[in-house]
C-alpha cells in the first residue's frame, strides 16, 4: 500500500504498550518496525531502524522521556508521537517545545490515534491534507428503484478485494430495505448502528470484527437489523463511521439509498467518486438530469459524479447511448451489458459475479470499472496500455474492446 508509516515505540510499561502496539498492528498503512522498554535505548532504535514515526509514552519518567524527544529529534528526521495519561497542560507544552508533533492523552481511541497519524504522515508527505493512505470511497447511487446500485456496489467491493493489496468495506445505507448481505449471503453480528454506537471505543480489531468478511475478502458493514434503530444513525454518526473506515481501508464503497436524505447526502459528499447508475429508459434519465440539476448545490459534487449506465441491451425500445450523452449532458463513464440469468443466479445464491461466473462479460465489466477507479483509467485509452493490461489483469483489456467506455460515444 501507498505511504505506509513506519513506526517505533518505547514505553517501560509493558501493558500499555502492548495496547498501543495491538492497535498499531491493527492499521495496515502502518509498519510496525521496533518496540522498546527502555528509554536509553530508543536513540539506537532510531538510529538503526529510521522510523518516521517514534511513539514514545512519556508517563514512566517524564524527564528521561523529554530529554529523549529532544535528542531523537535532534539526531534523526523522526516525527514524535508523545503519549500520556495526562492531560495536564504544562506537560502538553513540554513535549511539544521539545519536538512531538503530536500529543496524544490515554485512554487512546482508534479515531484518535488515526487521526494524528494522519496528520503526521501528512506533513511528512509535502503537507498534502487529507489521507494520505489514499483511501479511494465510492458511493453508489440509483436514478430510480431496481436500476442495479445494490448488484454494482457489491460486485465491485468484491472486485477491488480481489486484489492482494486492498482491503474493502462495504457499507449499506439503505437504512430501512437494504439488502447487501442478502447478496453476499451473510447474517452479520453486527450493523452500522452497533459500530455507530460504539465508535470511540472502538479499536481495529473491534471494528474488524462487527464486520463481517465475505469470502472475496470483502467487509460489509450492514443496515440496522431494526427499523427502530435507524434513527441512531445521525449525520455526526455517519461522518465519524465513514471517517474511521476511511482511515482504516483502502477502498471504502458505500451503497446508498434512493431517498437522497441528509445520510445519503454525507456519503455524496464524503465519497471521492459517486457512481449515479441508470438505464437507457425515459423515468431513469429524466431522474438522472434532476440529480445532476440538484447536485449542483453540493460543492464538487457534480464534478465527481460519474455516469455508469446498466443493463445495456437490455431491449430494442431503449434509448440509444448518443441520444443519452446528449439528453444528459454528460459523458457516460462505464456501460454494463444486460445480464439477468446470470445476475438472478448470483443474487439467488448469496454469491459474487467473480466466484460463479468470472468470464461473463458483466463479470469483466465490473472488473474493468474497478481497475479504472483504481486510478488506471488513463493507462486504458489506448491499444498499447490495453494489450498490457490483457497480460495483466486477466480479461480487462479484452472486456474493453468489447464494451469500450464512455467517451467514444455510440
Ligand atoms: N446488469 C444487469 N443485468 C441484468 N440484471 C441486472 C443487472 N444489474 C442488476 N440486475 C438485476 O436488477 C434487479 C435490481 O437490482 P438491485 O441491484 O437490487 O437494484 P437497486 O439496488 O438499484 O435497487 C436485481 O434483480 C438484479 O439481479
Ligand atoms: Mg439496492
Amino acid at each position: 500500500m501507498a505511504n505506509v508509516l513506519r513506526v517505533a515505540i518505547v514505553d517501560p510499561n509493558d501493558r500499555d504498550r502492548e495496547d498501543v502496539k495491538t492497535r498499531l498492528l491493527g492499521i495496515d498503512s502502518v509498519w510496525l518496525e521496533a518496540d522498546c522498554s527502555r528509554y536509553e535505548f530508543f536513540r539506537d532504535v532510531v538510529q538503526q531502524t529510521s522510523p518516521d514515526i517514534g511513539v514514545i509514552a512519556i508517563d514512566a519518567d517524564p524527564k528521561k522521556a523529554i530529554s529523549l524527544i529532544e535528542e531523537v529529534r535532534s539526531t534523526s528526521d523522526c516525527s514524535i508521537l508523545c503519549i500520556s495519561g495526562s492531560n495536564d497542560g504544562s506537560m502538553i507544552l513540554r513535549a511539544m517545545r521539545a519536538g512531538a508533533k503530536e500529543f496524544l492523552t490515554r485512554p487512546i481511541t482508534l479515531e484518535d490515534l488515526l487521526g494524528a497519524l494522519d496528520r503526521i504522515g501528512g506533513e511528512r508527505n509535502g503537507g498534502a491534507a487529507g489521507r494520505q493512505r489514499g483511501c479511494v470511497c465510492v458511493a453508489v447511487a440509483g436514478c430510480s428503484g431496481g436500476v442495479g446500485s445494490t448488484s454494482l456496489a457489491v460486485n465491485l467491493g468484491c472486485a477491488l478485494a480481489a486484489e492482494e493489496n486492498n482491503t474493502v468495506a462495504l457499507v449499506d445505507l439503505d437504512l430501512a430495505l437494504g439488502d447487501a448481505d442478502v447478496f453476499l449471503d451473510m447474517i452479520p453480528d453486527y450493523t452500522l448502528v452497533d459500530v455507530a454506537q460504539n465508535i470511540s471505543r472502538l479499536d481495529f480489531a473491534l471494528l474488524k470484527r462487527s464486520m463481517t468478511k465475505h469470502s472475496t475478502g470483502l467487509y460489509l458493514l450492514p443496515r440496522p437489523a431494526q427499523l427502530q434503530d435507524i434513527p441512531v444513525i445521525g449525520i455526526d454518526e455517519l461522518r465519524r463511521v465513514l471517517g474511521l473506515l476511511k482511515a482504516t481501508f483502502t477502498h471504502v464503497v458505500l451503497d446508498l439509498s434512493k431517498s437522497y436524505g441528509p445520510l445519503d447526502m454525507v456519503a455524496l459528499e464524503e465519497a471521492q467518486t459517486v457512481l449515479l447508475v441508470t438505464q437507457l429508459d425515459v423515468p431513469c434519465l429524466r431522474n438522472v438530469v434532476r440529480l445532476l440539476m440538484s447536485f449542483d448545490d453540493v460543492e464538487g459534487l457534480k464534478d465527481k459524479t460519474k455516469i455508469v449506465v446498466n443493463r445495456v441491451g437490455l431491449d430494442a425500445g431503449q434509448i440509444g447511448l448518443k441520444k443519452v450523452q446528449e439528453t444528459i449532458s454528460r459523458e457516460i463513464y462505464w456501460r454494463i451489458p444486460n445480464d439477468y440469468r446470470t445476475m438472478v443466479e448470483v443474487r439467488n445464491n448469496g454469491v459474487s459475479l467473480f466466484e460463479r461466473f468470472p468470464k461473463s462479460q458483466i463479470t469483466q465489466s465490473i472488473q474493468g470499472l474497478a481497475v479504472a477507479l483504481h486510478g488506471d483509467a488513463d493507462a486504458v485509452k489506448d491499444d498499447d496500455a490495453v494489450a498490457t493490461k490483457e497480460k495483466g489483469a486477466a480479461g480487462v483489456g479484452r472486456w474493453l474492446k468489447m464494451w469500450p467506455s464512455g467517451k467514444s460515444g455510440s
